[in-house]
This record gives structure tokens, C-alpha cells and sequence, in this order.
């Protein structure tokens, strides 16, 4: 088949991720017979300093054109002024936002499981780690207090006042949960809704619309759960979670607690997706301005957003499950990058673990 990708290094480690990871997508063309296009863009911090916006009209016009994109990181350290001392909408990490809503990508998924060869790794409890988990949340991605009405005055007696505005549609809020639950159909068949409807209307209509979606899937179990009790969950019996459903900031926020108890961040993919097969492919970590240009990043989670490129926008599961192969099978041979490192184990840069990776997909 032929695709158009389009790649969004962006900053910090982004650069040497990307370049893996595209160099796995080339692979698997080769070995299969595909016909891959990319075209390069800007995006974050390197788009302020090029053309004096973090998404540049450009970025999102070649986004448009192709079947999916492939990203990086964006943003840096906050104390480089450059990016950081000018109004928020001006931000590195507001060409992810501005991407993430132009595509219309409101489903964000990412998957968290404990692959074996690293439960060392994981900083739960020796009996948990071998109980292991397999998870996928899905985050709203487009709505929420992301995307309502900020302001910050200063009020008549001198006191600064902000606010931030949490707006969910009924709309948003269906459409998200029936891609949860269509996925929980191919799973285990369980949708753990996240809310606080003990607190707030929005949740409160979040769990109402769950329930009305939950009735055409009288074959998946739905259950509610707050999200504060939710964070305890997640480190108290991970094994629990099959599909978590929840909306933008509790979704951030619970993603990167669930990435934590895999072992590294550095691990763990993800894909945003909207009405149609185009999508977004990202590792779920940032930019880690300070190992930049060291060749100490894991590319592994950049690789396995390009595996579920190819499966979520291509339709290339053979493929796609060529390169998770690949990536447990070189796992299993004991190379680790620095994160992931653990005693008796090899340790290799960022591009000898894409070479790796590479070598070993096979159809
Ligand atoms: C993420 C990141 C972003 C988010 C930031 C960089 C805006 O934390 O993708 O989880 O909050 O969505
Ligand atoms: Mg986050």
C-alpha cells in the first residue's frame, strides 16, 4: 500500500526518537512491500524559533494531506525565555494542543501494560509486578478544562483572580465512550468510567452519557469509579483496569501514574484518533530537554506509536504486531537503554536499540 506520513520531530529528544522510529516504519516497508512517503514539519519550540509560532499553518496543512502523523515532543526547559515568557497560546506545548484540536483527534489512547521482561522495573510490590497488568485508557482529548475559557484580571481591591472553565457537550462525552467501548469488546469486555460526579455537574452528565452508551453493550460491564480513588487503584490492583474511560485533565493526569507502575515512561505509546482513520502517534512522555542529543533516549515508545500507526491508520495489524514483536524479542535479549537498565542486562544508546528493533521485524 502507499502512505503519506507526516513527521514531527519537535524538540529535545524528539529529533532522535522520530528518526528511529521512521527508520522502523522504512523496515517494515521494505519487508513488506509498502510504499512509504514522509514529509517533515515543525512543530513546538523549533517552529518559535523558525517561523515565530509553535504550529505554523504549514504543519497543519501537511498533516491534513496524509494518512497519519508521527510526533516526537515539543517544549523544553521552562526557564528558556524564549519560549516560555510570552503568552501561553504562544507556547511550544500549545502547537500540540492546536494539532491535537485541528485534526480533530478527541480520543486518546494509551495503552499501559507490564511487559514481563521488565517487571524488575516496576515499583509496585514484587506480588503485584508478577500479577501484571494490561490496560488502555482513553482520554477526551479536545474538550474539557484544555479547551474552555481561561482569564485572569485583577480585581477592584487589587487581588489577581483566574479561572478556567470545564465545558463537556453530551456529544463529546458519547463519542469518546463508544470508541472506549468498542474496544472494550475486542478486550476483556470492562469500561472503568473515571468522573467525580460526587462534585462536579460535568461529571455528573459524563456518567449519565456513559450509562446511555453502556446500554448498546449489553456484553461489556460498565462500572464508575471517582477519580481519587481511581490513583489509588491504579497502584493498589492495576490488574483491575481493563478499558479506563475518562475525560482530558483526569485522563493526563492518571496516564502518567499508570505509565510509572510499567516501569518507564519510556515504554509507552499512544494514538489520537478522530471520526476517520488519520491520526496522531506520540510517545506518552515529553521532550527531556536534558538528555537531548546524547543518544541515552528509548526510542521504544516513539517505535510502538509507529506500530499502532500502522495499525490504527493503515490497517496493518500484521505489521503492527511485526514491530511490538520485534521490541519484546529484543527486550527478551537483555538490551536496555538507561531508563529501563537493571542489573546483568546490556546497556545501549538510542539508535543501536532502533537498529535493534529493526533487525529483528520480520513478516
Ligand atoms: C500529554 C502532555 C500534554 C497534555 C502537555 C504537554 C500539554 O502532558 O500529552 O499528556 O497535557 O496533554
Ligand atoms: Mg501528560
Amino acid at each position: 500500500m502507499n502512505a503519506k506520513i507526516t513527521l514531527i520531530p519537535g524538540d529535545g529528544i524528539g529529533p532522535e526518537i522520530v528518526r528511529e522510529a521512521s527508520a522502523v516504519l522504512q523496515k517494515v516497508a521494505d519487508v513488506f512491500g509498502h510504499s512509504f512517503t514522509y514529509e517533515e514539519v515543525l512543530m513546538g519550540g523549533c517552529a518559535i524559533d523558525a517561523c515565530g509560532v509553535p504550529l505554523p499553518e504549514e504543519t497543519l496543512k501537511t498533516a491534513r494531506k496524509s494518512d497519519a502523523v508521527l510526533l516526537g515532543a515539543v517544549g523544553g526547559n521552562v526557564g528558556n525565555s524564549r519560549w516560555y515568557d510570552v503568552a501561553p497560546n504562544l507556547r511550544p506545548e500549545a502547537g500540540l494542543l492546536g494539532i491535537r484540536k485541528g485534526l480533530g483527534l478527541y480520543a486518546n489512547l494509551r495503552p499501559a501494560f507490564l511487559y514481563p521482561e521488565l517487571s524488575q522495573a516496576c515499583p509496585l510490590r514484587k506480588e503485584k509486578a508478577d500479577a501484571g497488568f494490561d490496560m488502555v485508557i482513553f482520554r477526551e482529548l479536545t474538550g474539557g478544562l484544555y479547551f474552555g475559557a481561561r482569564r485572569t484580571v485583577v480585581r477592584e481591591d487589587g487581588l489577581r483572580e483566574a479561572t478556567d472553565t470545564l465545558v463537556y457537550t453530551e456529544e463529546e462525552i458519547r463519542r469518546i465512550a463508544v470508541k472506549a467501548f468498542d474496544a472494550a469488546r475486542l478486550r476483556r469486555k470492562k469500561v472503568t468510567s473515571v468522573d467525580k460526579a460526587n462534585v462536579l455537574d460535568s461529571s455528573r452528565l459524563w456518567r449519565a452519557v456513559v450509562n446511555e452508551v453502556a446500554k448498546d453493550y449489553p456484553d461489556v460491564t460498565v462500572e464508575h469509579m471517582l477519580v481519587d480513588n481511581c490513583a489509588m487503584q491504579l497502584v493498589l490492583n492495576p490488574a483491575q483496569f481493563d478499558v479506563l474511560l475518562t475525560e482530558n485533565m483526569f485522563g493526563d493526569i492518571l496516564s502518567d501514574e499508570a505509565s510509572m507502575i510499567t516501569g518507564s515512561i519510556g515504554m509507552l505509546p499512544s494514538a489520537s484518533l478522530g471520526e476517520g482513520r488519520m491520526g496522531l502517534y506520540e510517545p506518552s512522555h515529553g521532550s527531556a530537554p536534558d538528555i537531548a542529543g546524547k543518544d541515552v533516549a528509548n526510542p521504544l515508545a516513539t517505535i510502538l506509536s509507529a506500530a499502532m500507526l500502522l495499525r490504527y491508520s493503515l490497517g496493518l495489524e500484521a505489521e503492527a504486531q511485526a514491530v511490538e514483536n520485534a521490541v519484546a524479542q529484543v527486550l527478551k535479549e537483555g538490551y536496555r537503554t538507561g531508563d529501563i537498565m537493571s542489573e546483568g542486562k546490556e546497556r545501549v544508546g538510542c539508535r543501536s536499540m532502533g537498529q535493534l528493533v529493526r533487525e529483528r521485524i520480520e513478516k
